[in-house]
């Protein structure tokens, strides 16, 4: 099942290369679509997840990124266990995190909570439209934390299964704005024309 809408990813992205990160947490990869997307722009990432069975992709996609010269890691566990929270911190710190793993207020707070730290540049977080019932949670984190933060969000708000991306920045960068109603990357330069 795709977990992403290109919309909302995709200036994900161009975001974090505006902001120069070539090194990746994430917090719920799954199978690691999208880690192996995002993290094949890395020289390193880490994924984390409760595991179960998608693991054997995210392994698989893991071992990808190793191919590809990315000092790739999976950690498998539990993101609130001090275990778990540690092995990551020996492997950080990040210029970007991604939050993506439980969605209650409970969960989403503590992964904030445990790998805001870790982060140098910036931390994202998946959903922040909220939608199903335990999505809420991530919703709720967000209205607070964009009282007092610097945030931009990337959201396709026309849509029956509403997602969103938000983004906290850490550090001031040009290039990664606040869009009013998100998802729109701003104009690429044009082309060289061909000789
Ligand atoms: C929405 S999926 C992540 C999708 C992924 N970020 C992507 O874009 O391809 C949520 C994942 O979070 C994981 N998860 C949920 N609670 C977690 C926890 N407390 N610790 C680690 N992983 C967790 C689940 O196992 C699931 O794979």
């Amino acid at each position: 099942m795709r977990m992403q809408k290109s919309v909302e990813i995709f200036p994900l992205a161009y975001c974090l290369g505006q902001h120069g990160c070539t090194t990746y947490l994430e917090v719920g990869a799954r199978d690691g679509e999208t880690f192996l997307a995002i993290g094949s722009t890395m020289t390193r990432a880490v994924a984390i997840d409760l595991g179960g069975k998608t693991a054997p992709k995210l392994l698989q996609r893991s071992r990808a990124l190793k191919a590809l010269g990315v000092d790739s890691h999976v950690i498998i566990g539990n993101s609130r266990q001090a275990g778990v929270i540690d092995q990551a911190r020996a492997l950080g710190p990040f210029d970007a995190v991604f939050i993506d793993g439980d969605h209650s207020l409970h969960g989403v707070a503590a992964d904030w909570n445990s790998y805001l730290p870790m982060a140098t540049q910036l931390v994202a977080f998946h959903d922040i439209l909220g939608g199903a019932a335990q999505r809420v949670g991530v919703g709720r984190l967000w209205e607070q934390i964009t009282r007092e933060h610097r945030t931009v969000e990337f959201c396709q708000r026309d849509d029956r299964r509403p997602m969103g991306i938000g983004v906290v920045l850490l550090v001031a960068a040009a290039g990664c704005r606040r869009e009013p109603d998100g998802g729109r990357m701003p104009p690429l330069p044009n082309p060289k024309p061909a000789n």
